[in-house]
Order: C-alpha cells, then structure tokens, then sequence
C-alpha cells in the first residue's frame, strides 16, 4: 500500500482504500514535553501498518537551572521562561513573559531561524526511519499561543482592546518566524505542516471572532498560502470551541481539521459543517472517552467518527495516542486502535469476496439460493452481488450501512423497517433519487450513489 498517496486521496476526496491511520507521537516528540530519541519508539500493537506520523517542533529551549525549590527552569528562544516542578513531565509554568510590559517592544528582539537547525538535523535522520510513510510537521505551539507566551495571557487579550497594533507587530514577528521553520520542515521531506494553536477554551472564543476576522485570519492565510507554495498540505488543530470560523478556515486554505475533542462541538455538527468539503482528522476524544469511557464508549465513538465524517469518498483520517500517555488507561488506547482498525478498513472489505458477510445456510429458511453473481457501483465503488436481491441486502453483504443522509441536519440513514414502509433506506439509484432500496432488486451495473437530503434527478423523465 502506497501509504502517502492514501493520505493525499483521503485529503482530497478521491475515494481512498481505507480510511488512513495517523499515529501521534512518531517519531519523537520535543520541545516543552521533552525529547524522546526516535530510535527508542516502539509501536502498539496494531498500529505497525500506520499511514502517517507526526512531528512536532516547538521550542528551542535554553536550560537555566535550577530555583531555590529545585525546580527546573528553561528560557525559549522568544524570552519566556518556564517552571517545570521536581518530577514533572507534561507540566510547566510560564514565569516571565518579556512583553509583559508595552515598555519593552522598543529593544525586544525576534530569535532567528537559525536556532532551529540542530533540531532539524535531528529530525531529518527521525524522518529516514520511516521513508514510505506521509509526514505530518506540527508547529505546536503555533502563532497565538505563542504570542500568550510572549505578552502573557491577561496581557495580550486585554491589549487586543487597547493596544491592537502593538499585538499585531508582535503577530508579524512571530508568523515570519514560522514560515521559516515551514521552509524547514519541507527540507527535510515533511508532506503538510499542521499549527495547534487556540482562539477559544471549551465554551467558545477567548475574544470576538468578529476581531479574529478582521484583524488575525489575513495573517494565517499569509502562512497557509506559503505552506501551499511549498507543496505541502496545511492542517491546523485548534483547542477549544471554534466551530464558528471553520468555514472561514477553509476559505483561506486549511486542508485538515484536526482535533483531539471531536465531541466538543458534536460530531454531527462537524459532519454538517465538514462533512463531504473538508478533511477532518480526529483522535478518540481525548478529554472524555478516551480517558474516561469503556472500551465500549471508544468503540461507539470510533464507528460514528468513520460513518459521519469518513464515508463520502474520504474526509476523515483516524489518529491514535501511541502510548498510554498523560494518563490514559491502557485497554482504551488499544481499544481506539482496535476500534479504528475494525472501522477504517470497512470499505477495504466490500471488495472482498461477501461470503463471510452473508447467511448461506439459515437454520430455519435453508441453504442460500445461488444465483447469478453480477457487479453494481456504490458510489463508483465495485461491489458483488446477486442477481435479483434488494439493494439493501446487497450493501448489508458488504458491511454499507449508510444509504442516504438527512435533509435538515445531515444525519446517516439506512435499513430501518426493510419492508418498503420506512423510506429511511432511500438511495439515488441509476440518477433517480428516493428509490426504496430494501424493496428493489439489484441489476447488473447498476449505479447506487448515497443520496443526501431529497436528492436531485440526474436522468430525464
Ligand atoms: S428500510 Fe424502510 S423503506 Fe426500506
């Protein structure tokens, strides 16, 4: 399997085998959560045939000892200083920030570039352990993360009100800064540069997204265009409730949506807003299920995310958390890879023989009647089936559950009564929309698309 050009097919809707499988924390993670040398990586079971990795740079970090605690304590390249406490590993205080006073932008000066170039010597041999496999680059924390780091949080979201020009200087500073570190990661063979960054906390936006619009998406579209000009897809991940401006995401040129919260904004909210248009890239949610929930709950989880955001000729990339880290409970690690590999490779499995998924030999009805095997298209994909069955069988034979998706809220549909009553298993058959498939019998070539709301005619009557 071609895993990069699966990666490109599940980005850009073009009908990929299987819904790739993204693996967080290949082949190292650095900066403020340490590093971890690459050849050490193992992986969990499972995940040995992953499509894509990730990579993360954050920070150059300069070591500044200990305080009278024993604390460590670290400056960045951006002047900030962090706490990190005795035993720690995932926390850290920041303790200075070099712009907390407007006094200081006068003599502040921006790193440069070139104290990024021993990490990247560091991640291109990283990079060489995994040369068939689709590189995802983070740049995390990304510009207003940042820029909190710099000017400190009450700082900077009070001078967006007061002292907007000077934040916006700052901003510049910082954006310059990382299309130098994306040049970087195009180098060393990186195939889409992701920014984690945060406008909003789990209730909604930090500031108005009205001021967002007008005063910060010119800048990320700057770095979107770059990282385009580059060759390179752009994912950005986002904390917090920001579903208001994906649509304004996508118009400047994000390519992925990436989250590790799925359920924060609702996975049929994201499937009414991405689904079918933008590539979402989802973990098991990382807050909630995953780290409370049974594996029951990740696996429910795990088969909504692939059938309402994955099941439109690509759009969904599964990612797993390699390892049970910060804290989560083991089984439901290996449960979301389990659950994720039962669910990516559905489609995969409609091309196969349908034996396994039919009943040939029923206690009660007898032995299956053999009939003529003929070919029908679900959605341009080939699929078996047997002359003179409904259409719903035959899709239930390859493991299709959904046939059509609601008009107002966009929810899957599929088999409910079976006996032509319902409607609920409507599909677009041969252009004509709203054909009850459980009631109509397959022909060969038929062309079955899934049908989205009323549907529309395609052959003339
Ligand atoms: S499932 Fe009810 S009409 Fe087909």
């Amino acid at each position: 399997m071609d895993h990069i050009e699966l990666m490109r097919k599940a980005i850009e809707f073009k009908n990929p085998a299987y819904i790739p499988l993204e693996l967080v924390e290949v082949p190292g993670i650095f900066g403020n959560y340490g590093l971890r040398v690459s050849e050490e990586v193992s992986l969990i079971e499972g995940t040995q045939d992953f499509d894509a990795l990730d990579a993360t740079f954050c920070y150059i970090y300069e070591d500044m000892g200990e305080d009278s605690e024993g604390n460590r304590l670290r400056r960045s390249e951006w002047g900030f200083v962090e706490k990190v406490p005795i035993g720690g590993k995932y926390d850290y205080l920041t303790i200075k920030n070099p712009l907390a006073d407007w006094g200081n932008l006068k003599s502040y000066e921006f790193p440069s570039p070139s104290v990024t170039d021993e990490f990247f010597v560091g991640m291109k041999k990283a990079f060489k352990r995994y040369p068939d496999r689709f590189k995802v680059a983070y740049i995390d924390p990304g510009p207003f993360y940042t820029a909190l780091f710099i000017i400190g949080y009450e700082k900077l979201l009070m001078s967006l009100y007061t002292d907007l020009d000077k934040v916006k200087y700052v901003f510049d500073g910082i954006i310059h800064y990382y299309i130098e570190v994306v040049k970087r990661w195009k180098d060393i063979g990186a195939h889409m540069v992701t920014f984690t960054d945060t406008f909003a906390y789990q209730r909604g936006f930090l500031f108005s997204p009205k001021l967002w619009r007008e005063h910060f998406k010119s800048f990320y579209k700057k770095m979107f265009d770059f990282v385009h000009g580059q060759g390179m897809y752009v994912g950005l991940g986002l904390d917090g409730e920001t579903i208001e401006i994906v649509p304004d995401l996508k118009e400047i040129g994000m390519d992925v949506f990436d989250l590790r919260q799925p359920t924060l904004m609702g996975i049929d909210n994201l499937a009414k807003i991405c689904g079918g248009k933008l590539c979402v890239k989802a973990t098991i949610d990382m807050q909630t299920t995953l780290y409370t929930g049974t594996p029951h709950d990740i696996h429910l989880e795990a088969e909504e995310l692939v059938t309402k955001l994955g099941e439109r000729n690509g759009g969904f990339i599964a990612m797993v958390i390699r390892e049970s880290t910060p804290g989560y409970p083991e089984e439901n690690v290996r449960a979301s890879v389990e659950a994720f590999n039962h669910f990516r490779k559905r489609r995969q499995r409609m091309n196969k023989p349908d034996s396994n998924f039919r009943v040939l030999d029923h206690p009660i009805l007898g032995k299956m009647e053999r009939k003529e095997q003929i070919n029908i298209y679900v959605d341009g994909k080939k699929i078996l089936a047997y002359e003179g069955e409904p259409i719903a069988a035959s899709l239930a034979a390859a493991r299709i559950k959904v046939f059509r998706f609601t008009s107002t809220r966009a929810e899957p549909r599929g088999i409910f009564c079976a006996i032509g009553r319902c409607t609920d298993c409507v599909m677009t058959v041969n252009g004509e929309p709203n054909v009850r498939t459980c009631v109509t019998p397959v022909e060969a070539g038929m062309k079955i698309e899934t049908q989205k709301g009323l549907g529309r005619w395609q052959k003339k009557i």
